[in-house]
């Protein structure tokens, strides 16, 4: 694992950016898929694997739990090693939350299961009580004890669960109670289950290794328990908020890009509101082309979970925004205090003011570059999308943050035509 170094990106802005772009595969698709692997003892190909910070952590998880893992130009090759662990270590869950989503996958396999319990983010407080619940539904012993979450149980039993909690839909909670069940007897219904693009693909996964899975992508899966999961080759969808991110882009810029590798079917509320604000998106096959050249209209968000406006495209929206003359409103639902990048984006001129879960943007046309500091994944994708447009110099520092979601950033907006570099530590 690279350590944790403190680069930053320096962005000259002004450049409208055109060209063509093309997404990776999705991060918070590979995370669950790699974790459903330990639930089988034989081979399994994952194509599509963005190279990240966070996918190479879910590598290290795996291989800390028994699997030897061989990564090589977006495709990972699992095979069973010789011991097992049931163990996932605080080390590591610390460093990526998503890796709680290895519970339900050891106690379906193992039948028992000690998961650091994961601590909150700079996003909020992360709670978990959807995963427990729906694994004691399907007959675990859940324990916390010493900052740890144990599962134990002698056989699964199918069971009809409901997921929603006071904020919608849990996309990992779904993950971790859909891949218990899978190896549990008899049948789950798992109502209000999250309908997240990445949780189908996850089921799409189990399916080809032998799960019985339907209603996926929709509020209720259901789940007819197997008893044994062999091997499977899979490709990983495009990541979709790689790709609003770069729609983003085109807008804030006022540029001409072709995004490739796309599914605009995942993408439906972002692609709504920038046509909302005057821009057309062109949809190719599976491509989409965003040209923006006049001045966008101010327009208000609301997050909800799929196929709400995506809370992970929020921040990145809110700079949008920011550079957007007239008054608009960003409502957070999912995550009330995901605003870290507000103060940073008010250091560069912007005027946002917080009033609880909303953000009040008094867009105006010109930011300031100045040295901005990125705090989690989508603030700092939102902190280099004002760099973008922003007068003179913007620094980004630590964009450890950046790269734990987004493969070569720099690197695929260079190729844009934006002047960005990166400034080793
Ligand atoms: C997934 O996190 C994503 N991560 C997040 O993306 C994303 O923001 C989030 O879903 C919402 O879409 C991965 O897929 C790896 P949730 P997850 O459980 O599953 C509350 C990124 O930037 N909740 O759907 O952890 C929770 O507090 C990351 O790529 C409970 O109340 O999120 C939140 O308010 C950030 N109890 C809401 O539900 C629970 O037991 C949705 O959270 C679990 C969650």
């Amino acid at each position: 694992m690279r350590s944790l170094n403190m680069d930053k990106l320096v962005i000259e802005g002004g450049v409208a950016l055109k060209g063509e772009v093309s997404i990776s595969g999705a991060k918070n698709s590979a995370l669950p898929i790699l974790a459903a692997t330990l639930m089988t003892d034989d081979a399994c190909i994952i194509k599509g694997i963005p190279e990240l910070r966070d996918t190479e952590t879910m590598f290290k998880i795996l291989r800390t739990l028994g699997k030897n893992v061989e990564f090589d130009r977006g495709i990972a090759t699992v095979t069973s090693g010789r011991r097992k662990s049931h163990i996932a270590d605080y080390e590591l869950v610390s460093k990526m939350r998503a890796s709680f989503c290895v519970l339900g996958p050891l106690l379906a396999k193992l039948k028992k299961a000690k998961v650091s319990y994961p601590g909150g983010c700079v996003i909020g407080i992360r709670p978990v009580d959807l995963h427990i619940k729906g694994l004691k539904a399907l007959g675990a012993d859940i324990d916390i004890d010493a900052g740890y979450i144990s599962a134990s149980a002698d056989s699964l039993k199918g069971n009809l669960i409901y997921l929603g909690g006071v904020f919608g839909s849990s996309v990992l909670a779904t993950d971790n109670v859909m891949m218990a069940a899978v190896l549990a007897r008899g049948k789950t219904t798992i109502e209000s289950a999250a309908c997240e693009p990445e949780v189908a693909d996850l089921a799409e996964f189990l399916i080809k290794m032998g799960a019985e899975i339907s209603g996926h992508g929709t509020p209720v899966i259901e789940i007819e328990g197997v008893k044994h999961l062999h091997g499977a080759e899979h490709r990983i969808i495009p990541d979709r908020i790689e790709a609003g991110t770069f729609i983003l882009a085109s807008l804030i810029t006022r540029g001409d890009i072709t995004i490739k590798n796309v599914l605009s079917q995942h993408l439906g509320a972002l692609i709504d509101k920038v046509q909302e604000a005057g821009v057309q998106v062109r949809r190719m096959d599976s491509s989409l082309r965003v040209s923006c050249r006049r001045q966008i209209k101010p327009v208000n968000i609301t997050t909800l979970p799929f196929p709400g406006f995506p809370t992970d495209m929020q921040a990145q929206f809110t700079s949008l925004m920011s550079v957007t003359p007239g008054i608009s409103v960003v409502t957070e639902k999912i995550y009330p205090d995901r605003f870290m990048h507000v103060a940073e984006l008010n250091r560069m001129g912007a005027n946002i003011q917080r009033e609880g879960p909303h953000a009040i943007i008094s867009g105006n046309k010109d930011l300031s570059g100045a040295v901005v500091m990125a705090s989690d994944l989508r603030a700092s994708a939102s902190l280099v999308l004002a760099g973008l447009i922003a007068k003179g110099k913007t620094t980004v520092t630590r964009i450890y943050h950046l790269e734990r979601g987004y493969e070569n950033m720099e690197k695929k907006l260079e190729e844009l035509g934006a002047r960005i570099k990166k400034d080793k530590e």
